[in-house]
């Protein structure tokens, strides 16, 4: 894909699953790779392993706190030009609001939602300044559908897709571009890594994701619609995949379908 060509891509969540199969992605399509996630040593092992590792680099950082991230990577990053940010990094949630604490649901939103602001809020400026720029956002089907064990990845994903509205109406007028990405249910460690109730990790996997469709896929599926420049693109198969349309459609069809699952 020559869209990325020489380009600077800052990646989140590039350490697992749909980030990590970006970025295996990207470097072969000639991107220059700013490599996000916690896990310093993790990211290293993934720069090693991309082609052209001398490209690309590390930088790890926690978005559960987004403030502190951004100040850490203003610091590093000091005058660096970024031609696309993808804000991927993300968790998920499996429990029931009766048994989910109030730190939960703020560490959803820290991650899913503040993170996603701080970031972009840090490289718009140079972006509006040099008139191009793309910012992409791995929101959900789940940012369009609300089920059950969500609650708080719902609210957090929702809310993304409207602060990227937003985004792309006030950034219109400075020629950037918008993306956000709606996967379904994809063969990753996201359920794995899903919060419950009391804020651990659930450690399993979850049928639904484990009959997905690959990262690699997913993957391959966005970076095409990030190419030919979407505003909003599903990413995925099955009911997953037709959620949003049935619930723009028939939402009382899918509000059945979500209580009774
Ligand atoms: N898989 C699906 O079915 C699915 C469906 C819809 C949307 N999505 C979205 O797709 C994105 C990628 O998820 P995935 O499926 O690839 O899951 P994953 O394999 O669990 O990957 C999540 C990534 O986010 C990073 N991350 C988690 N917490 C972080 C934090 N506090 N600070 C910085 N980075 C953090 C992780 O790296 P570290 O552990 O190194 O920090 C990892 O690289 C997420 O936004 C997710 O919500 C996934």
């Amino acid at each position: 894909m020559t869209y990325f060509q020489g380009k600077t891509v800052w990646l989140t969540g590039a350490s697992s699953g749909i980030g990590l199969a970006m970025a295996q992605q990207l470097a072969e399509a000639g991107a220059h790779l700013i490599l996000t996630s916690r896990r310093a040593e993790a990211l290293e092992q993934v720069r090693l392993s991309l082609a052209h590792p001398e490209r690309h680099r590390v930088l790890a950082l926690d978005l559960s706190q987004p403030e502190a991230a951004a100040e850490q990577a203003h610091h590093e990053l000091g005058d660096q030009v970024i031609d696309i940010l993808i804000n991927n990094a993300g968790v998920s949630q499996r429990s029931f609001i009766l048994d989910t604490d109030m730190a939960v649901y703020r560490q959803l939103m820290e991650i899913d939602y503040f993170g996603v602001i701080a970031l972009t809020k840090l490289v718009l400026p140079r972006m509006v300044e040099r008139r191009t720029g793309h910012i992409v956002t791995v929101s959900s089907v789940a940012g369009k559908v609300g089920t059950k064990l969500r609650s708080g990845y719902n609210g957090a994903k929702f809310g993304v897709i409207g602060f990227m509205d937003s985004l792309r109406a006030e950034m219109k007028q400075h020629d950037l571009v918008v993306t956000s990405i709606l996967p379904g249910f994809i063969n990753t460690q996201v359920a794995h890594n899903s919060l419950t109730g009391d804020g651990s990790a659930l450690g399993h996997e979850d049928p639904d994701n484990a009959g997905g469709i690959s990262a690699d896929e997913c993957a391959r599926q966005s970076l095409q619609a990030m190419s030919k420049q979407k505003a909003e693109v599903v990413v995925g198969s099955g009911v997953s995949k037709l959620a949003p349309f049935l619930q723009r459609f028939f939402p009382g069809l899918v509000r059945r379908m979500v209580a009774n699952r």
